[in-house]
């Protein structure tokens, strides 16, 4: 028996439940692994609530995680085990132990441990092909970051500012913006204050942005448009606060002949080869002291609903873990 915080309905924080789940020996191409850190993600809270939909229910919470190698199965040939590995994946982390397919799993360097490793996968990979990809952000872009001092937010901040671009961000409190600032935001909004379209023309002298990174969503759509310079690039990557309404394609011309795309990991490191450039990537920018992790937060794995409390309220600055 090991421990797991399954979903057996959708619904509120309560109904993430901490109990004992059967982990079977691993199947072809299939590896177990211990976990030892759990990342929390707004992802979770998605499908916690039903916005985004499990296969099927009951399921375990959590889509990345870092831990050792116990044992695998048939056909597995790059790992064995004792070796520290992370990954991103659908479903099934927040648990002691688990099966999972080989093909998702990361080797981690000797100098990430296991507590970056479980929120660089999903958060990092996620900043990586958002600058990298989506956008490439170079010396002199002007970007803007909703929620700046979040999970994603504090990484892309100090990813876009490494990259020599002149990055905005938004963030909900004084203390966010603290934070923000010392994490490679050169200019910082309260948005729930100050209006932050106006503010976004006066830092840009009228010029405004060439991307805008929101994975706020609803509260700060349609304005993310308006921050927007001619053939610029909104890129809608989350809900925190609700979906983006469906909108008219011509609010696209009407802004100024703009871009958008509406992203997801799963689609830029679909292929074995994408995920390895990702991590090698992001593990190197670590390494050389590019990338600061911040892990302000940590919760045992039986507290997970208190840890979804506190992501909903916008009580969490950073990246949050969860201990097995
Ligand atoms: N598309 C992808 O590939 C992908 C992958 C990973 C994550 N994401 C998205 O990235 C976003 C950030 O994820 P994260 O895990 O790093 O979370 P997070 O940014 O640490 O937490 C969400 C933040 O959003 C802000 N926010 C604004 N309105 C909110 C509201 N009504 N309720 C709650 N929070 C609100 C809060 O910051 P302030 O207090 O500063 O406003 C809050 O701290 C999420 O939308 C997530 O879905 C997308």
């Amino acid at each position: 028996m090991t421990k797991a915080v399954r979903v057996h309905k959708v619904g509120g924080p309560e109904v993430l439940t901490y109990e004992d789940v059967e982990v079977g020996p691993p199947g072809n191409g299939e590896v177990r692994i211990r976990q030892h850190a759990v990342g929390l993600n707004f992802i979770d809270v998605y499908f916690r609530t039903g916005l985004y939909k499990a296969p099927g229910l009951p399921f375990v919470a959590g889509n990345e995680a870092a831990g050792e190698v116990l044992a695998v199965g048939p056909g597995v040939t790059n790992f064995h085990p004792g070796d520290r590995v992370a990954y991103y994946y659908n479903l099934g982390g927040y648990a002691s132990e688990r099966v999972i397919p080989a093909d998702k799993l990361v080797k981690l360097p000797d100098h990430i441990t296991y507590e970056q490793g479980a929120v660089l996968m999903l958060k990092g990979l996620t900043v990586w092909y958002l600058l990298h990809k989506t956008f490439k952000v170079e010396q002199g872009h002007r970007v803007l970051i909703h929620a700046a001092a979040g999970g994603i937010g504090l990484l892309a901040c100090q990813w876009a500012r490494a990259l020599g671009a002149h990055v905005i961000g938004t963030v909900g409190s004084k203390a966010k913006a603290d934070l923000a600032l010392a994490n490679g935001c050169d200019h910082v909004i309260l948005y729930n204050e100050e209006n932050f379209v106006e503010r976004v023309k006066q830092i840009s002298r009228g010029e405004l942005c060439d991307v805008v990174y929101d994975g706020v969503g609803k509260t700060t759509f349609p304005g993310s448009l308006s921050c927007l310079r001619p053939r610029g690039l909104f890129v809608s990557f989350g809900n925190a606060s609700g979906p983006v309404p469906p909108f008219a394609l011509s609010e696209l011309n009407n802004h100024g002949s703009l871009f958008a795309t509406r992203p997801k990991l799963n689609d830029y490191v679909g292929t074995r080869k994408e995920l390895l450039e990702g991590a090698d990537t992001l593990f190197a920018a670590v390494i050389n002291g590019k990338l600061h992790v911040p892990i302000n937060h940590a919760y045992a794995l039986k507290d997970a609903a208190k840890a979804h409390i506190d992501l909903e309220s916008r009580a969490t600055t950073g990246a949050a873990i969860l201990r097995p």
